[in-house]
């Protein structure tokens, strides 16, 4: 499991570094109206493939950008989101990362989330906790959603009468504040480490979540549907919380 770790570790920083790279450089285009891609996602992404890849020939890929590749029998899959934040990126707003998940057999196995502009690596095993930079992290223990900071990841480019905008604005009612912040891998990691008390969305993608998911999880924080169930991250919706009441006081105003 070790390797596996240290693999995802060493290819996030890559990925990172990268990312760097092609700060000052980098041409925007539109994948969709305000869904934005540069050639530092692309080169980020064929830097975390190919150093895995070389180390593990026979597992399967699925990444943001094209990349959907069957391994062999192993029932190992590689999910990457190479930039997670590219409208921050592209505006120079230092809130994006690298996110990277390995599982097996369909299960999350390790989970890492890297922040090239604070060098903050969030990572996780299964079973074994969740470390930022090799310390240990836990959420907060705020326990009411008066007083917790929250974060949304709402759908690019929504129109007022969407759900996901009916939704924030009925928690801006009740949370101390929410947010939307351009991240969703960071914000799982921040709910994970207590920066943040919690964070949803019903828009999101496998490689937004696979590697935050399991951070929140072996942090002790709670994941779930915004409906109070089992997640699923090839389906776009996640609660994430501190693992206080806040999680059933948010299912509940979500189902009200
Ligand atoms: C986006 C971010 C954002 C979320 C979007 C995602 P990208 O990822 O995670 O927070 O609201 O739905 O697409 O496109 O920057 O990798
Ligand atoms: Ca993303
Ligand atoms: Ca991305």
């Amino acid at each position: 499991m070790n390797d596996y770790l240290e693999t995802a570790i060493e290819a996030a920083r890559r990925g990172g570094e990268v990312l760097e790279s092609w700060r000052s450089r980098f041409t925007v285009s539109e994948k969709s109206p305000a869904n934005l891609v540069t050639e530092a996602d692309l080169a980020s992404q064929n830097a975390i493939h190919s150093l895995i890849q070389e180390r593990f020939p026979d597992h399967a890929f699925l990444g943001e950008e094209d990349l959907n590749e069957s391994g062999g029998e192993s029932g190992y899959r590689w999910v990457i989101d190479p930039l997670d934040g590219t409208s921050n990126y592209v505006h120079g707003f230092p809130y994006y990362a690298v996110s990277i998940a390995l599982q097996k057999d369909n299960e999350l196995i390790v989970g890492v989330v890297f922040d090239p502009n604070r060098d903050e690596m969030f990572a996780a095993v299964k079973g074994q906790g969740a470390r930022l930079n090799g310390q240990p992290i836990a959420p907060s223990s705020v326990g009411t959603l008066r007083e917790s900071m929250t974060v949304a990841s709402l759908p690019i480019a929504a129109k007022p009468d969407n759900p996901a905008i009916e939704r924030f604005l009925l928690i801006m009612q009740h949370a101390q504040t929410v947010q939307r912040t351009g991240s969703a891998a960071l914000n799982l990691v921040y709910v994970a480490c207590g920066r943040i008390e919690a964070f949803w969305s019903t828009s999101l993608k496998p490689w937004d979540v696979a590697a935050g998911a399991l951070i929140v999880v072996e942090a002790s924080g709670r994941v779930s549907t915004i409906q109070g169930s089992e997640i699923n991250i090839e389906e776009p919706d996640i609660l994430t919380t501190n693992g206080t009441g806040i999680h059933d006081e948010l299912v509940a105003l979500f189902t009200s």
